[in-house]
């Protein structure tokens, strides 16, 4: 078990400022290890938690399990002290404790916070006075108030409270993680961290914590204001691609290329951002944190329509990517039904290791059920078994002998694809991102 430290507020920015100070990262997936090696690289030592066994193995052996971080990366941050653990009684030691833990919905489509609770309950008992405790998991406004900070005081066995002006207690706030995995156009050092504490103490101390590593801190109001920024920007990109994607429908209809029509539009200097269509919409987040917020909005009697029609919206796109298919088989005398079909791209984004919600999971079974033979090819998933919302039991195909295939499906536009080779393999492809932009060929049916 660890020492544990007590300090005055002074007291811990100046270990931060010295870089003694020990940060805690709870939850080691893909927000929390870039985030620890962030930390480390700034020569923090850096512990990070996290319950899954097999995880922390990994990382105490100097190894990754996330393809974007190199093993060498985590044996860079060794030698800063990174160390992984799955005991709770150390965070006692820590100066500063971060949680970036699931947010999914339940099956319902409701928030569940256990995951966040369930840590609480695990930190609770080891929280010390002048600690930091930040939550980064995104949420609906009014977690960390009425949920995080119940949890820690009740949890706690010595009557430690939160401090909510400056003076003793342990100090709360909530900062979202604003990372957008696989844009290496913005280091993650050079997107501003926003920050909402409890109190202007909380601040105080997440601001210099975090100013030790990102190039800007927001500081804002309330914890509340934090956790709506977040669903903001990310409400703000669901909005935005579910009417890219019914202008998409329209302009079929019209004869019109909306790729062209965006990339027109995007040469307006101001007030355009530009969005694109796709297949549906994944990822741990825009599927998601829209939900979030139209949950919470039913406690106020209120009814977040734009949430709700982007919801749908984006939703029925793996519908529309099937007729699409349908139509484009019907147009060489083929039915779904016995055709083979590969689907090219499983992640929910090109050149990513994520699955979570990919709209491809859901695009191979409205295929299977309809009865084609479905295969995949993706170089980032060797083999796909289970998942909360998907049962496949597949494994990764060559990309060779194309011409097999009654079609070839787009879902994901992996930039390491060779799109004219597949074209000129194929006698059908149907590309749901624009991937072969440039190609001309009367195999290619775009959606
Ligand atoms: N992935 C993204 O790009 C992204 C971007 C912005 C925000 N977020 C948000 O960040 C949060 C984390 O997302 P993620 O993508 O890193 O998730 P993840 O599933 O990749 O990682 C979460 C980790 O937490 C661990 N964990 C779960 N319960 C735990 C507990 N009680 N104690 C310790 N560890 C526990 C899991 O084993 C896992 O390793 C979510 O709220 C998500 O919405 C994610």
């Amino acid at each position: 078990m660890a020492t544990t430290l007590v300090g005055s507020l002074a007291d811990v920015k100046q270990r931060i400022a010295s870089r003694e100070a020990r940060v805690g990262i709870v939850g080691m997936g893909y927000v929390g290890l870039p985030l620890a090696l962030l930390f480390s690289a700034e020569r923090f030592r850096v512990t990070g938690f996290d319950i899954a066994a097999d995880k922390v193995e990994t990382l105490n052996t100097g190894g990754s399990y996330i393809v974007r971080i190199l093993p060498e990366a985590i044996q860079e941050a060794q030698k800063s002290g990174f160390c992984a653990t799955s005991d709770y009684s150390h965070i006692a030691g820590m100066d500063a404790v971060i949680i970036c833990v699931p947010t999914p919905l339940n099956e319902y489509h409701e928030p569940d916070l256990s995951y966040v609770t369930g840590t609480i309950e695990s930190i609770a008992p080891w929280i010390h006075e002048g600690q930091l405790i930040v939550l980064e998991s995104t949420t609906y406004p009014g977690t960390t108030e009425e949920i995080v900070v119940p949890l820690l005081e009740k949890g706690n066995p010595h009557g430690i409270k939160v401090a909510c002006a400056e003076g003793s207690g342990v100090h709360v706030a909530f900062s979202p993680e604003r990372e957008d995995p696989g844009n290496d156009t913005v280091a993650r050092h050079d997107i501003p961290k926003v920050v909402g504490g409890c109190g202007p103490a909380a601040v105080e101390l997440a601001s210099a914590l975090y100013g030790s590593i990102f190039r800007r801190v927001v500081p804002v109001s309330s914890p509340a204001v934090a956790e709506m920024t977040k669903l903001l920007e990310n409400i703000y990109r669901c909005v935005n691609i579910a009417l890219v994607n019914e202008l998409k429908q329209l302009c079929m209809r019209m004869g019109i290329d909306i790729h062209e029509v965006i990339d027109a539009a995007k040469t307006k200097p101001f007030g355009f951002q530009a969005f694109y269509p796709g297949p549906g919409l994944g990822g741990h987040c825009i599927p998601i944190d829209p939900f979030y917020l139209s949950w919470k909005a039913k406690e106020f009697d209120f009814r977040t329509r734009f949430i709700e029609l982007a919801g749908e919206v984006n939703t029925k796109m793996p519908y529309f990517v099937i007729e699409q298919t349908a139509d484009a088989l019907n147009e060489h005398s083929k039915a779904i039904k016995g055709s083979k079909i590969l689907v090219l791209g499983l992640a929910y984004k090109r050149d990513i290791d994520d699955l979570r919600e990919s709209p491809s999971l859901t695009i191979i079974e409205l295929l299977r059920e309809k009865g084609a033979h479905v295969y995949y090819n993706d170089p980032y998933f060797a083999k796909v078994g289970r998942g909360r919302h998907y049962d496949l039991n597949m494994t990764n195909t060559p990309l060779d002998n194309l011409g097999q295939y009654d079609g070839v499906l787009i879902v994901t536009d992996h930039t390491t694809y060779d799109y004219e080779a597949i074209v000129e393999q194929s006698q059908l492809v149907i590309d749901t991102r624009n991937a072969t932009k440039g190609i001309v060929s009367p195999k290619i049916v775009r959606c």
